[in-house]
């Protein structure tokens, strides 16, 4: 992004001029950002000793020209559902490459990843496994790769919705509870169907200390380690989650990516010998890290209003059914006027959006010089989780998202058509 005469660009393009051909809302994203935090990524996680396996979060974001850019780089994805599942399919996305998650998979879940061989199926708990090892019977031939997820209960500093780890989460089972860990190994061992090559665990989203991720590390090849020594089992792979935290705003403190990745590899490195381990791969699953900051959120100024109690709001043409995470988790945005970013005359005002909701808040006290109807808008650092958790939320319509890749642009997600909103509706 850069600013000419007072105005911004992504790209050779015009933020105002991509406003007005392609209409606002709309997100766009820096393909020559994705591509250098892919690298970046790939730079610090890396081992002569290990075989580092970076495995982006899908559910920040998902397109098909993403997946292209995924495959280029190496990576893995993961998926949450059915719905990913057949995304990636769509997109070619090899699905040996791809391990699913979820808490509460649901049998086509579990026997779409089966009969497609994903890389590994992410047992959340007991009870799933009893279920997987039941399905499994009907797969006479085949080798069903799992990681089982473990809670570490290591409670990293970040807002509670997005606390994995605490002791009461809803995900994986604890590393301190004996008697589960005993009866899932136990399952495993009794039969040769479900393999168990490792352990996975996700701490949280949005961490900004690289101490609760060494802690992470240690906990998991200390983990590894106990049960080696309590059973015959070989331990392969250990799987650190995401969760990698970024600055949304210029004052926000942000992880040192660098510290955090290279710091995982030698500790794990370290750890493997001295705890006399054969782990032969680790993996990574960044989301946010990866994408949040190469996507903006364009919107067209559609109204001003002062209030009897001199509150100034500024109406946009979007709002919580683009981005909800003002709404849900109160997080704050950067926002700049795309025709005139820097402006003598400054004005506090509550950015809002279209929707019939208080809550529908892009921006409280936004300082901004004086702001137009018809003035392109531009909120920073949305490219994860806005698209993402879209909605049609009072029938208003997702989004277009496009690509610009220097002097280049295409569309990657068509905005939706009314069509798009009607068709599941029986009139
Ligand atoms: N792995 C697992 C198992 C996860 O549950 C998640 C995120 C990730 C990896 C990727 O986390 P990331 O690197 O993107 O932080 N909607 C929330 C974030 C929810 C995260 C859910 N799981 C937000 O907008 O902040």
């Amino acid at each position: 992004m850069r600013i000419d005469n007072n105005e911004l660009y992504m790209g050779s393009f015009k933020l105002s001029d991509l406003a007005r051909e392609y209409g606002t809302p709309l997100y766009v994203y820096d393909v020559a950002g994705i591509k250098d935090q892919m690298l970046r990524f790939k730079r610090y996680f890396s081992s002569e000793k290990l075989n580092c396996k970076i495995v982006y979060a899908s559910k920040a974001f998902l397109a098909p020209k993403l997946c292209y850019l995924l495959e280029e780089h190496g990576f893995y994805s993961d998926s949450v559902s059915y719905g990913d599942l057949k995304i990636l399919e769509h997109s070619n996305f090899p699905l040996n490459k791809v391990i699913l998650h979820g808490n509460n998979k649901s049998i086509l879940e579990l026997k779409t990843a089966i009969e497609k061989d994903v890389l590994y199926i992410v047992v959340d708990n007991l009870t799933e496994l009893k279920t997987l090892l039941q399905l499994s019977k009907q797969y006479p031939d085949k080798k069903i790769k799992t990681l089982f997820r473990v809670n570490p209960g290591i409670e990293a500093l970040t807002h509670a919705y997005i606390q994995t780890s605490t002791l009461s989460s809803k995900f994986g089972e604890s590393i301190f509870d004996d008697a589960i860990i005993k009866q899932v190994l136990e399952l495993y061992i009794s039969q040769d169907r479900v393999v168990l090559e490792g352990f996975h665990a996700h701490i949280g989203s949005q961490i900004q200390n690289a101490t609760s991720y060494f802690a992470l590390v240690k906990a998991m090849f200390e983990f590894a380690k106990k049960v080696e020594t309590s059973t015959n089992l070989k331990i392969s792979t250990l799987d650190f989650g995401g969760g990698f935290g970024i600055k949304y705003l210029e004052d926000d403190m942000e992880l040192n990516l660098k510290e955090t990745l290279t710091g995982m590899v030698r500790l794990s490195e370290e750890l493997n010998e001295e705890l006399n381990l054969t782990v032969q791969n680790i993996m990574i699953e960044p989301g946010r890290s990866i994408i949040a900051k190469s996507g903006i959120t364009l919107y067209t100024c559609g109204g001003l209003k002062k209030t009897y109690s001199s509150k100034r709001y500024l109406f946009i043409d979007g709002g919580m059914t683009d981005n909800i995470r003002p709404a849900l988790y109160g997080v704050k945005y950067k926002i700049d006027n795309c025709d005139r970013v820097f402006s003598e005359a400054q004005k506090v005002y509550d950015i809002v959006g279209k929707c019939c909701e208080s809550g529908d808040i892009i921006a409280l006290d936004a300082t901004m010089g004086d702001v137009k109807v018809g003035d392109t808008l531009v909120v920073y650092t949305t490219g994860a989780y806005g698209y993402a958790m879209s909605s049609n939320y009072n029938g208003i319509l997702r989004p277009a998202v496009l690509f610009v890749d220097t002097d280049q642009k295409e569309v990657v997600i068509k905005r939706e058509e009314i069509e798009d909103l009607t068709k599941t509706y029986i009139f």
